[in-house]
């Protein structure tokens, strides 16, 4: 089974946890990064990222480096950007019909994880939802809590392959 873990991450929690997945399970990694991703940093990343969020843009990607339709399992992640999945996700999903493939969903916030998880979903209908799992402040959290956490995820998942 071929995998492949699709992820888009501001501030490198997504990151995290998209490359702890990648130690648990032989999989590839394909990083969303947007030609001009939100520059502000502090509260300002909250003024230009949210009025992205809120304006419903699609920022242009730079072209993806893998095929993702020749994959079988799909990991996507997602930061939570005003209680969404971020805009960067939005472009992927406009952009590359996914279908009939097995998907595992994740989220990064900081508490208010509102319906990223569920409007993925929604994008993702022709596809299995096999697994979503919700990690807050994975930056934040030990080394050890956040490898135990992904690692038995992600082995509860493969044990059913
Ligand atoms: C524009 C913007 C909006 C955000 N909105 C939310 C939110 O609605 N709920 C939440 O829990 N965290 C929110 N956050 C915090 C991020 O989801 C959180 O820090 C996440 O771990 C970041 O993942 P990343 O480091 O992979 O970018 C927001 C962050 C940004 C920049």
């Amino acid at each position: 089974m071929k995998i492949l873990i699709v992820y888009y991450s501001f501030e490198g929690n997504c990151k995290y946890v998209a490359e702890e997945i990648s130690k648990s399970v032989n999989a590839e990694i394909l990083e969303l990064k947007p030609k001009a991703d939100v520059k502000a940093k502090g509260i300002l990343k909250y003024i230009f990222g949210g009025k992205q969020a809120f304006a419903n843009e699609h920022p242009e990607l730079f072209p993806l480096e893998k095929n993702v339709d020749s994959y079988d399992f799909i990991f996507l992640g997602t930061p939570v950007w005003k209680l969404n999945y971020a805009p960067a996700l939005k472009t992927f999903f406009s952009e590359n019909k996914i279908k009939e493939k097995k998907v595992a969903l994740f989220s990064c916030g900081k508490g208010g994880m509102g319906k990223a998880l569920e409007n993925m979903k929604k994008e993702l209908y022709e596809n299995e939802v096999i697994s979503e799992m919700e990690f807050l402040n994975p930056l934040k959290q030990t080394k050890y809590n956040m490898e135990t956490m992904v690692e038995t995820w992600v082995d509860n998942i493969m044990e059913a392959f």
